[in-house]
């Protein structure tokens, strides 16, 4: 897929106000600081269209942004995040989950995952809402600049035999890096078949 144009759309707190086009849409979810904002920077090639830290934290919102005026692409703040308080805490997994559960026209999650870390529980709890809420995700394996290329195959199959313990079959999984590129294809193609769909 080649990409024409990327456009921040708005930022809310608030599903319903959303914007209203029933377009497919893409989310991004996963622990603060796993890379969510540079992946989609990465994908579009624009550098700050997603605004990114080497704070956890940064992104606080719903974030809509329109590609090619055909799709959108959601970025949200991480999950597990212990800086903040526990009331905000509260808050954000409240519109989070609000987000997944009203937002009819979302077609497909990433569920972003470090390459370097073994399977966390606030993870696998994630995906399990997911499952019980019948909302299709993937998984992204991200940072993997960070790892040597034998290491890297190590972790991510040792991370798909965790899977298989709680899941019966494996969700579809990308591995990418935000710094090389890596990923990126393969990305875009599997967004343009399902948009095909
Ligand atoms: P929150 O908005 O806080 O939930 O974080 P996020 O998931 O959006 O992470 P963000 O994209 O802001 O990236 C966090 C840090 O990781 C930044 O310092 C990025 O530069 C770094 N980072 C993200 N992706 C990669 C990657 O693929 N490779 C490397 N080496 N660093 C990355
Ligand atoms: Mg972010």
């Amino acid at each position: 897929m080649k990409i024409k144009s990327a456009e921040f759309v708005m930022s809310n707190s608030n599903v319903t106000k959303a914007p209203k086009d029933r377009i497919p849409e893409y989310a991004f979810i996963g622990r603060s600081n796993v890379g969510k904002s540079s992946l989609i920077n990465m994908l579009m090639e624009r550098k700050d269209l997603a605004k990114t830290s080497g704070k956890p934290g940064k992104t606080q919102l719903i974030n809509h942004f329109k590609i090619n005026d055909e799709w959108f692409l959601v970025d949200l703040p991480g999950y597990g995040y212990a800086q903040v308080s526990k009331k905000k805490r509260q808050i954000f997994q409240f519109f989070i989950e609000n987000y997944f559960k009203e937002r009819e026209q979302l077609v497909c999650t990433f569920v972003l995952i470090d390459s370097r870390h073994d399977p966390q529980k606030i993870d696998l709890e994630f995906m399990q809402f997911l499952g019980e809420n019948r909302i299709p995700f993937c998984i992204v394996f991200t940072k993997a600049d960070k790892l040597g290329s034998s290491k890297l195959n190590k972790q991510i199959t040792a991370y798909k035999k965790k899977l298989l313990n709680y899941w019966e079959e494996l969700p579809i999984s990308f591995v990418t890096s935000s710094s090389t590129g890596m990923g990126r294809d393969e990305f875009l193609n599997f967004i343009d078949q399902v948009n095909e769909d």
